[in-house]
């Protein structure tokens, strides 16, 4: 497996994303991918009332379409975030759009969405074989003013909810323009009672989580909290990228638009994290993500509060061989 990533660190990053995943779809359906890697025993977890197989999971955007479920449950991940998904499918914004730092084991991305629609994502997940937790994380669309962004999320939780074990509301992507004002007191307010009332309408029982950005302040978070802690929602995912770059070294990537994860990310997302936490008084299930590159950064995130740990940019930059290096400690 090594061999082949240092191959795909000399290609752009979509092709060598994209032909990474093929591969390993490969040797998942030639059921080759066991003479490549052997997943390590883990310890199940029950967490908001799921049952997760262990406490890692992908993050949203690895699979944005739901093509790789099978294969990436097969790497030994506890749970799969697929998505982010919306109503129609969108191209996402104009290429070159994904920046590597391998130094800095940072990503900076600028994808904006790109996505085959809900419609195909739901066939992608009635069709699974793996039977871990699969949770969808759900978005708007570019070209939809703010009033439709609403019904965005509520059309895509109306199409998925049957066929996902939860659903996560993202409105921290910063490659959207306008989503994060999502995080405003008022319009979170209107998000979350609208998520609510079709909740109701449609007798949704699997749990809701809202992923929300590190670039907030902290009172702008204790608000959202007070809006999550009196609706349906089960908990947060914390965090999204961030758009500072002032964690970064290398000062020839710091003007690069768009989000920054992995390593640089660490620390902010983490003291979200260990905010939330506190303010909720442990009440609030957090699933954690932000930076997490070895057993060490993700046990930081399982002691500053979260219950379940996501990864993607460890993932890219270590390969599948980083599912086994956190399992096994
Ligand atoms: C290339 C790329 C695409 C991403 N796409 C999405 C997305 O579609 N939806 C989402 O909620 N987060 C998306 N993220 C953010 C990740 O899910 C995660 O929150 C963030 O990268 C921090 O985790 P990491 O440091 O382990 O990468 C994306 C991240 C990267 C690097």
């Amino acid at each position: 497996m090594n061999f082949f990533l240092k191959i795909f660190k000399f290609l752009p990053p979509e092709i060598a994303h994209n032909l990474a995943l093929e591969s390993l779809n490969f040797l998942y359906k030639t059921r080759l991918l066991r003479f490549f890697y052997n997943k390590v025993k883990s310890e199940p977890k029950v967490f908001a009332g799921m049952h997760f197989q262990n406490m890692l999971g992908t993050a949203a955007g690895l699979d944005k379409n739901g093509d790789y479920i099978d294969c990436l449950g097969a790497l030994g991940f506890g749970f799969l975030e697929v998505g982010t998904v919306t109503p129609e499918k969108q191209y996402g914004n104009s290429k070159p759009r994904v920046f590597r730092n391998f130094q800095e084991n940072a990503i900076i991305n600028r994808l904006g969405f790109n996505n085959k629609g809900v419609d195909y994502l739901v066939k992608n997940l009635k069709s699974r074989k793996y039977d871990g937790i699969v949770g969808v994380n759900v978005g708007a669309n570019k070209s939809s003013s703010q009033n439709e962004r609403v019904q965005d999320y509520l059309t895509c939780i109306e199409k998925v909810h049957k066929f996902a074990n939860y659903i996560t509301v993202n409105i921290s992507s910063p490659n959207t323009p306008n989503l994060r004002d999502f995080h405003n007191y008022e319009n979170i307010i209107d998000l979350v009672n609208a998520i609510d009332k079709k909740a109701s309408e449609l007798n949704i029982q699997i749990p809701f989580f809202l992923k929300i950005s590190p670039d907030e302040s902290n009172e702008s978070i204790d608000k959202i909290l007070e809006v999550i802690e009196k609706s349906q929602f089960t908990g947060i995912i914390a965090t999204n990228t961030t758009v500072d770059k002032s964690s970064l070294s290398n000062i020839s990537v710091k003007d690069i638009e768009g989000g920054l994860s992995g390593e640089p990310l660490m620390k902010k997302s983490t003291d979200k994290i260990k905010h939330i936490s506190i303010k909720s008084n442990n009440q609030i299930p957090i699933i954690g993500v932000g930076g997490v590159m070895d057993f060490q950064s993700f046990n930081k995130k399982i002691l500053a509060g979260a219950g379940l740990v996501q990864i993607y940019t460890g993932f890219i930059i270590k390969g599948p061989s980083i599912v086994n290096e956190i399992l096994r400690n």
